[in-house]
Parts: structure tokens; sequence; C-alpha cells
């Protein structure tokens, strides 16, 4: 028997791999986890009992006892939790807490798991890897209008500097950082919405299982 299909997508915030993500898992028939959920309950829990996101001992223990109803939170999402979700990725003990729940999902049925390390840490022998990315002002602007239509909105130029920040944690930090595995196939979606991401994404998934 084949092993379950694994598709990475990994890429920076707001290039668009969530909702193509979500899209692929739907038309392929395959169970789709947003990994960067785990990251955010984790910060959550720790703001939660009154710790510091960016102290190992604090963010470990909140990532070893995360509970699957963790992730099912309204308050995951917003400045605070993506502050609390990015220091608590940089912590190995964190990182290696998570490491086997993903293992375990995508290994019962295969997955479309989307993150920042799915393709060079959690599924390395994944037969399809996609990089997202987006040009940072695009990337801004979709995050502006995201927390825009949910409520009052920091302004155009403060979500751009704490995306900046964000990027440069995720991609500079010593474990797991943001960078495309080398056999990744990059897919910018600055020029394209989310039908046209959609359809290239599929064009090179075919083409890599045809191989
Ligand atoms: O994709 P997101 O914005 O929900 O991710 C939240 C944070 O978690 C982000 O700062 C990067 C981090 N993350 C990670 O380090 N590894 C993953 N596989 C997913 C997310």
């Amino acid at each position: 028997m084949s092993a379950p299909l694994i598709i990475a997508v990994d890429g920076p915030a707001a290039a668009g791999k969530g909702t193509l993500a979500r899209r692929l898992a739907a038309q392929l028939s395959l169970p789709y986890l947003d990994t960067g959920l785990l990251y955010r309950a984790t910060g959550r829990r720790v703001l939660d009992a009154g710790g510091d996101p960016a102290k190992p001992e604090d963010a470990t223990r909140a990532a070893e006892t995360l509970q699957p109803a963790d992730l099912d939170r309204g308050d995951l999402r917003g400045p605070a939790a993506d502050d609390a979700a990015s220091k608590v990725a940089a912590i190995s003990g964190v990182r290696a807490a998570l490491l086997d729940f993903q293992r375990r999902f995508g290994q019962a049925r295969g997955a479309v798991l989307d993150g920042r390390d799915i393709g060079t840490v959690v599924f390395p022998e994944a037969p399809v890897k996609l990089f997202v990315t987006a040009s940072p002002e695009e990337r801004a602007r979709r995050r502006h209008a995201e927390l825009a239509a949910r409520g009052p909105a920091p302004s155009l130029a403060e979500v751009a500097a704490e995306m900046a920040a964000r990027d440069a944690r995720d991609s500079a930090r010593d474990v797991a950082p943001l960078r495309p595995a080398p056999d990744a196939v990059l897919l910018d979606t600055s020029d394209l919405d989310a039908d046209a991401a959609f359809s290239a994404a599929l064009r090179i998934i075919e083409s890599l299982r045809s191989r």
C-alpha cells in the first residue's frame, strides 16, 4: 500500500497559505491541520497562566499540556496572540512537544498541513511541498483588511511593522526557522487571487505527482 499523501504548505503570515491549504484538503479529500493554531494556543495558555511566552519553562509546560479543546478557542487571532505565538515558536522545547502531534495527525490518513517548517522538519519526506509567499506590502495589506473586517484595527503601517518583526523572528530563530525546503516549489501569490492561487497549486501538485 502506498504511504498516505502529505502536502506541506509553508510560508510567512498572510501569504494566502491557510486559505489555499484548506481548499486543497477539501479538493483532495484529505484532513487539514493549521499548525499555527498549535503555537497560538500554546501562547494563549502561557498568557492565561500569567507567564512569559518568551520564557522556555513557561512555554514548554504550556505546549506539553496542550489539549485539543485549546485549539477551538475564539481568541487565537489578533495582535496579542500573534506576538505570543511567535515567541513560543522560537523555543525548542515547545517545538519538540508539538512535533509528535503533527506527525501523528499526518500519518493517520495523509493530510494537508500549513505552517513554517512542515516541509523542512515535520514531514521532510513529503512528496508535495509548496512554499507560498507574497510581497511584504501585499501581505500587510491583506492582514490589515482581515483585522479591519473584525473590528477596530491598527493602522496599515502598524500592521506592516508588526509583521516585519514577526517575519524576522520566525526566520532568524535557531530552531526550525522559516525557510523553503530545498525541494519546495515556490508559489508567489502577490498578483493572484484565491482562485488563481488554488488553480496554480493544483497544477503544481499534478505535475509533482505524475513524475
Ligand atoms: O501561521 P500563523 O500566523 O497562525 O502562525 C503563528 C505563529 O506560529 C507564527 O509566528 C509562526 C509560528 N509557527 C511556526 O513556527 N511553525 C509552524 N509550523 C506554524 C506556525
